[in-house]
């Protein structure tokens, strides 16, 4: 009873969801559906009188009744075609609509939640399941064609023909029933192959695309992951032949009731006609009642179990949408403070912890930086530099209160106006497949046009003769004509993003010029400091001569912050700062 009440809430929140969306092409679908239904029994009548006419001779009755049910065929074409056509358009802008929703939805999920392994099926889930309110929608029309198509055609049988009509009743709901039970089977198998074709794209994706090809021919992996590939498909592929046989069965088993029935109705119409209480024209009008009405009450099943399956969706929809919201602890706008950073950031017992992980990633950090220091962050891989970069500029959300912008924790700070005032080239910075404007541009996207701007910007990392069409060269895999660059070339544009914006208080650096030649190395490294004077700069990098130049280093281990000092006073502590220096002194001297 809940699920039927649950089926008819969403089926009508999907509907009317579309219905907002364009109300005349809903209710001139709706209209146009229940004109075709009337239509179909209409022909009913018309070919009984048809075949009737015919029998008596009457030939102008004939002709007049001929060229009526033309008429209606062809106005139905019409009607149909017109509606098609309305409704394809309305489909296709409406899917817009819904993946615009989704894209809120994913910009309002949190960063942790979206750097989670499971997201990325949670995501495909999320953009199936969006397609599923056109579907209700779509399914509640076609349910109100079958629903009239089928209470007047069994009206008919069951007024003129109880047990015929009584027949065809019994018939559509024992298909219909069997129909649906096939509808649940098919769902659960439609599901497992969703999560298989993700698997097995991924090795074809390996297999076939260009950035893999260099180890895929050098390790030569084909065969490898051919093999891996194979297999998922392999198991796919017994999931949709499962999924073919139970259409087989279905269908078949549908189609046998249909034979039986008719024969028991052609022998009860026989004697009938034979006992001269029928017409030809009643048996016309009454296999044609009959096959609309079976049919059309199997496809109300179906509809029906249609609607109760997205009816599930729908509500995991808006119970993925309430937690997202939920999540955002944020509080309401106007108590949300303006970023200031005059003064100093302080951290506070700073411990953070991945969820999906065991051990923290940060164990109690304590530090504070004075507005415009430059502060380097060393340590091992996983040591925790780039989470701590992620906790200071609010990409994560903590629910403690342990990071301070002059006085005001993080929980509390206008998030996007302190984003509007920081810069960062993060370790796995994007390349961005469109052009170099755009690559240098989304450091400050309000600066897309002003290509002056973005030559100098383009001069300062070193790259002004590096593009034969400047700042319109095409890069990436995208296009034909589009260029690929090398590793370091990639990072020069990541670290010009930097330079587009003076406003930035803070600008952060994680392993900025790892794939640079140490020569530009230096000279970068120059130009982004001299660029930096009077901002906050945190950067993490391996180098120790780069460290060396930041005001104060911290170096951190297993999550800790282990030493901090300035250069030399790290290296009268003879600890890890020490150790690193000596192991890198001589690229230096
Ligand atoms: N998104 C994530 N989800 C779960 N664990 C993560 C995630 N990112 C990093 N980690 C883990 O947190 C620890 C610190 O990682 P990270 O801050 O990236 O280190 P570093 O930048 O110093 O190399 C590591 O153990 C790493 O595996
Ligand atoms: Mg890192």
């Amino acid at each position: 009873m809940k699920t039927f009440a649950n089926t008819i809430r969403c089926a009508g929140q999907a509907f009317f969801k579309v219905y907002r969306f364009n109300k005349s092409i809903v209710l001139l679908s709706l209209f146009i559906s229940l004109m075709v239904a009337l239509q179909s029994n209409i022909n009913i009548f018309l070919s009984k009188w048809i075949v009737d006419q015919l029998s008596a001779n009457n030939l102008y009755s004939l002709l007049g009744s001929i060229a009526l049910l033309i008429t209606f065929q062809l106005v139905r074409l019409v009607l149909e075609s017109y509606s098609t056509l309305k409704n394809g358009r309305m489909h296709m802008e409406f899917a817009v609509h819904c993946e615009n929703d989704l894209i809120d939805l994913v910009a309002k999920t949190e960063l942790l939640d979206k750097e989670h392994p499971q997201y990325t099926g949670d995501f495909s889930y999320w953009s199936f399941i969006n397609g599923k309110y056109l579907e209700s929608y779509t399914t509640v029309t076609q349910l109100a064609k079958q629903s009239l198509i089928a209470a007047i055609s069994m009206g008919y049988l069951l007024y003129y023909h109880l047990y015929i009509g009584l027949l065809a009743l019994l018939v559509g709901t024992s298909k219909g029933i069997y129909d649906l039970y096939a509808v649940q089977r098919r769902a659960v198998i439609n599901e497992k192959l969703m999560r298989q074709a993700r698997v097995y794209h991924y090795y074809f994706d390996l297999l076939t695309g260009s950035q893999t090809q260099k180890e895929m021919t050098l390790f030569q992996l084909v065969p490898y992951f051919r093999q891996k590939w194979m297999r998922k498909k392999n198991e796919a592929n017994a999931l949709s032949m499962q999924l073919e046989k139970l259409n087989l069965k279905r269908q078949a088993s549908g189609e046998l009731l249909s034979i039986i029935s008719s024969g028991i109705v052609i022998v009860i119409i026989a004697i009938l006609i034979f006992r001269g209480s029928l017409t030809i024209g009643d048996y016309v009008a009454i296999t044609m009642a009959l096959t609309m009405t079976e049919g059309n009450i199997t496809m109300m099943f179906v509809s029906i179990s249609r609607l109760t399956e997205n009816a599930a969706h729908i509500e995991r929809l808006h119970k993925i949408e309430n937690d997202v919201h939920a999540a955002i602890h944020e509080p309401v706008q106007n108590e949300l403070k303006p970023f200031r950073f005059q003064d100093k950031l302080r951290i506070c017992n700073l411990t953070f912890r991945y969820p999906n992980r065991d051990e923290p990633a940060l164990t109690d950090i304590n530090a504070e930086i004075g507005k415009g220091e430059m502060i380097a962050i060393l340590g091992e891989n996983g040591s925790g530099k780039s989470t701590l970069i992620k906790m200071l500029l609010g990409l994560y959300r903590s629910d403690s209160d342990s990071i301070f912008y002059d006085g005001v924790s993080i929980r509390l700070l206008d998030r996007s106006g302190m984003w509007s005032k920081t810069s960062a080239v993060f370790q796995d910075y994007i390349k961005y497949m469109t052009d170099v404007r755009d690559n240098i541009a989304v450091g400050n996207v309000a600066e897309v046009h002003n290509t002056n701007k973005l030559h100098s910007v383009l001069a300062k990392v070193g790259l002004s003769k590096t593009f034969e069409h400047g700042l319109e060269t095409k890069l990436g895999m995208l296009e034909d004509n589009a260029v690929n660059l090398s590793g370091g070339q990639w990072q020069r544009l990541a670290l010009s993003r930097v330079f587009i914006s003076d406003k930035h208080e803070l600008v952060v650096f994680d392993e900025p010029t790892s794939a640079l030649d140490p020569v530009s190395e230096v000279r970068m490294m120059n130009e982004m400091l001299e660029h930096c004077r009077g901002k906050t700069v945190l950067m993490v990098s391996h180098r120790v001569g780069i460290a060396r130049r930041a005001d104060r280093i911290f170096v951190m281990e297993s999550g800790r912050i282990a030493e901090s000092g300035t250069h030399d006073d790290l290296l009268r502590e003879h600890g890890l700062y020490h150790e690193m220096w000596h192991q890198q002194k001589q690229w230096y001297d």
